[in-house]
């Protein structure tokens, strides 16, 4: 079996057998030589390299023979959208100044309704075609193309929405009313998107909607408000099934978010099927949510954790990946999308090595579910979970995906209501799944508010979104080189949403601050992913992350307060 695709350019390993020999080297958390005979060494060492050149060098900006896309791709490709570089920004002013930083955040011109480009109809252009070519044959959209590794987009099914070139994201942004106010005199920019997402209008009125004329318990009652009650939630479960591709509703549990839904495999799965001396394999990426639920487990049970390195552009070894990989190995868990450093794991390959060692494989897709497609029925994971309120949806409600028949032999993870099937005080017999595992009255609302989300993500398409937000992202990196001092965190060759940087003599704080001033919203910090920001020799860094709502004027304006800072 070939593991690496050729997006993996450096790797070129060899998935273990079906009888795994025992594991080689490991890495332990914390081990001062954790990263030893890492490629390239440590961060800040010579053999560091930069994405910059790497990153566009994968990325051409031409594809010849695309029928649909007239003249290749527009990427970069328009002067009034070019990067910022420091010789532009002399004349700008303290904010309030009334110069560019305090202008056009919000203002879109017409280029801007077709983000790659309007595309020039040839009498034979079918946008659906035209997006389909696209995903076969472009190295640029690498994470749609069918069957990568990074997404599940095989076998998903037919989404509505607008075409690729056709995300208008000038009329996107009315459907946030967040986005709509000035912050410090200026309009927000919420570039703060891989902590939270802002709602669009519709999440808002259909939470609110429930409250006000269908608000009821679930399930256990004969009146017309439990029954709309029941629906809308059974309806959410059904709306999350068909947005992350799973086989059955009943593989679809409701949980807190994305930390809850791990702990709960932890104390569940883990505690069933994980023991002394068994090992659980991480990476370094790993948000703290996908880290600390297995050192309880550990604790509790005996069991050890691996974790496998990460390179100096923040992307998995994966050649050190598979000697980890062991006959003591019980359960993989890995993100999709680092928080941190935006790296998009190939999570296919992963799947596929885990499985022919007999491992199952948790996918953390907190990062991941809202920046583009995702199939859990082709990716194959046996667990996903991920937060509605990374995906547009109301905080306090998340999704744990897992395969039918491994989430039947699990045990419940808390008791209560809702997931018994008969109670005395000798025995207690539970409900099947999902049920059993969704004790008490769930968040009915957050249900509803999460469905509407996935209905608007469906309405504009997840491809489409996908498309706009590499576009932005490629734009971002490359406005941000320009920058004098900026140090990129995170330079993976596949990558989503995340900008991580620090800036020479600056702090992260004084940075997120200076933002702040002009109105736009980035986190400072570890970011909860502490190991994958000490991996480069970081406490923390300042990071930008994007979602569709976002625009390049607003990636402007970020460039020209971070050349505004280092000017003074
Ligand atoms: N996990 C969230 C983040 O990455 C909070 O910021």
């Amino acid at each position: 079996m070939r593991l690496a695709n050729e997006l993996y350019r450096d790797s070129a390993v060899t998935a273990p057998s079906s009888s795994p020999t025992s594991a080689i080297s490991s890495v332990s958390p914390g081990a001062p030589d954790t990263f030893a005979g890492i490629p390239g060494g440590v961060p800040g060492t010579a053999g560091s390299r930069s994405i910059f050149p790497d990153s566009f060098a994968a990325f051409p900006t031409e594809k010849p023979d695309n029928p649909g896309l007239a003249g290749g791709y527009p990427l970069a490709t328009t002067t009034a959208h070019a990067p910022i570089h420091a010789d532009q920004v002399e004349a700008l002013g303290p904010p309030g100044s009334g110069n560019a930083l305090d202008s056009g955040a919000h203002q879109q011109d017409s280029n801007e309704v077709y983000p790659f480009g309007e595309p020039r109809c040839n009498g034979s252009f079918r946008a659906r075609e035209a997006y389909a070519d696209t995903v076969e044959s472009s190295p640029l959209f690498y994470f749609l193309r069918e069957g990568d590794s990074r997404t599940g987009l095989r076998g998903q099914e037919p989404q509505a929405g607008p075409p690729l070139s056709g995300l208008e994201v000038d009329t996107i942004r009315k459907d946030f009313p967040v986005l709509h106010q000035r912050v410090h005199g200026h309009p927000l920019i919420w570039f703060d998107n891989a902590a939270t997402t802002q709602k669009p209008r519709s999440v808002i009125d259909a939470t609110s909607r429930f409250y006000s004329r269908d608000n009821s318990n679930i399930h256990r009652a004969a009146h017309a408000l439990a029954a709309r009650a029941t629906e809308l939630y059974e309806g959410g479960r059904e709306k999350v099934r068909r947005f992350i591709g799973a086989a059955d509703t009943k593989e679809i549990v409701f949980v807190r978010g994305t930390t809850e839904a791990i702990n709960l495999v932890a104390q569940t799965y883990g505690r069933t099927h994980i023991g002394r001396g068994d090992e659980i394999l991480l990476t370094v990426m790993e948000h703290h949510a996908n880290i600390v639920p297995w050192q309880f487990l550990a604790e509790q049970t005996g069991a050890v954790l691996r974790v496998a390195p990460i390179n100096d552009a923040g992307e998995l070894v994966l050649e050190q990946f598979v000697p980890l990989l062991g006959p003591r190995t019980k359960l993989v868990a890995v993100t999709h999308v680092s928080n941190a450093l935006g790296t998009i794991n190939p999570v296919e390959t992963i799947i596929g090595m885990a499985h022919a060692a007999g491992v199952p494989v948790l996918v953390d897709g907190a990062q991941s579910a809202p920046h583009f497609p995702v199939n859990v029925q082709a990716m194959d994971c046996d667990f996903f979970v991920f937060s509605g309120h990374k995906i547009f949806g109301p905080t306090g409600i998340g999704v744990l995906y897992g395969k039918a028949a491994l989430l039947e032999g699990m045990p419940p993870y808390q008791g209560g209501g809702n997931m018994i099937s008969d109670v005395t005080f000798e025995k207690t017999t539970y409900q099947g799944i999902p049920q059993k595992f969704e004790a008490g009255t769930p968040d009915i609302a957050g249900v509803v508010g999460l469905g509407a989300a996935i209905d608007y993500l469906s309405s504009l398409g997840m491809p489409a979104i996908a498309a706009y937000e590499h576009e932005l992202l490629e734009y971002a990196t490359q406005a941000l080189s320009s920058i004098r001092g900026l140090r990129p965190i995170g330079t993976a060759a596949v990558k989503a949403s995340v900008l991580s940087f620090v800036m020479d003599g600056l702090s992260n704080e004084l940075v997120g601050r200076h933002l702040d001033r002009y109105g736009i919203a980035v986190r400072s910090g570890h970011h909860c992913a502490q190991p994958a920001v000490r991996r480069f020799g970081l406490e923390g860094t300042v990071r930008p992350s994007l979602a569709f709502y976002n625009t390049r004027d607003e990636i402007d304006v970020l460039v020209r307060a971070l050349h505004d800072l280092r000017r003074r």
